[in-house]
């Protein structure tokens, strides 16, 4: 037998087994990935701010990367984003959740207000907004979105906290600036309990 012959002949059949190989492969991922198309629908409607947005999210992505990166409300921070500062609290039906431990996909059907939905249409700031301004609440600022987010959830269902109950309210957002007195006093004064 020509020596040459079988090697050739060799080589054309690893080339052939290995394009086989590959169509087979490619055949899998492109039934897994019509699979995934159609087992989850990316462009979904969620209600922010009173306002219906459509928007592709994936199936694994978080309501603060759509908010922030997606809807453009960057007033939801993202310090830990694992669910331990409150940086990214947001309403979702009037109770607070840490956007970054949420999945977009989660919220369909519910309304969702962030920080940038609590000032009147005419841009007259939140009254929490006003009374964190007036007690010097904010320092760095980073945390003042979840503390004013939180505050408002709070006065909704207790609108004449005690100062302890404030703090427990509260305890879920941290404040690397620890200017968590000014925040409190924040909260008896929006509360009208300061003047
Ligand atoms: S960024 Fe969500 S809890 Fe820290
Ligand atoms: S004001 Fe700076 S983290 Fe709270």
């Amino acid at each position: 037998m020509n020596p040459r012959l079988t090697r050739r002949r060799f080589i054309k059949g690893v080339i052939y087994s290995s394009a086989a190989a590959m169509s087979g492969a490619g055949l899998y991922l492109t039934n897994a990935q019509s699979q995934s198309g159609a087992a989850v629908e990316r462009l979904i409607s969620i209600n922010v701010n009173g306002r219906t947005r459509r928007v592709d999210v994936l199936p694994q992505e978080t309501l603060a990367h759509t908010l922030r990166y997606k809807l453009d409300l960057t007033g939801t921070k993202l310090g830990c984003n694992r669910g331990e500062c409150g940086a990214c609290t947001v309403l979702i039906d009037d109770v607070t959740n840490y956007a970054c431990s949420t999945l977009t996909h989660s919220v369909r059907q519910r309304e969702v207000t962030t920080v940038e939905g609590l000032r009147s249409p005419d841009g007259q700031l939140h009254p929490v907004q006003q009374a964190f301004l007036d007690e010097l609440g904010p320092q760095c600022g980073f945390c003042t979105p979840g503390q004013v987010v939180a505050t408002v959830a709070l006065l909704k269902s207790n609108p004449r906290p005690t100062r302890e109950e404030a703090r427990q309210a509260l305890s879920g957002n941290l404040c690397r600036c620890g200017a968590y007195d000014h925040y409190l006093n924040g909260v008896m004064r929006a509360s009208g309990q300061l003047s």
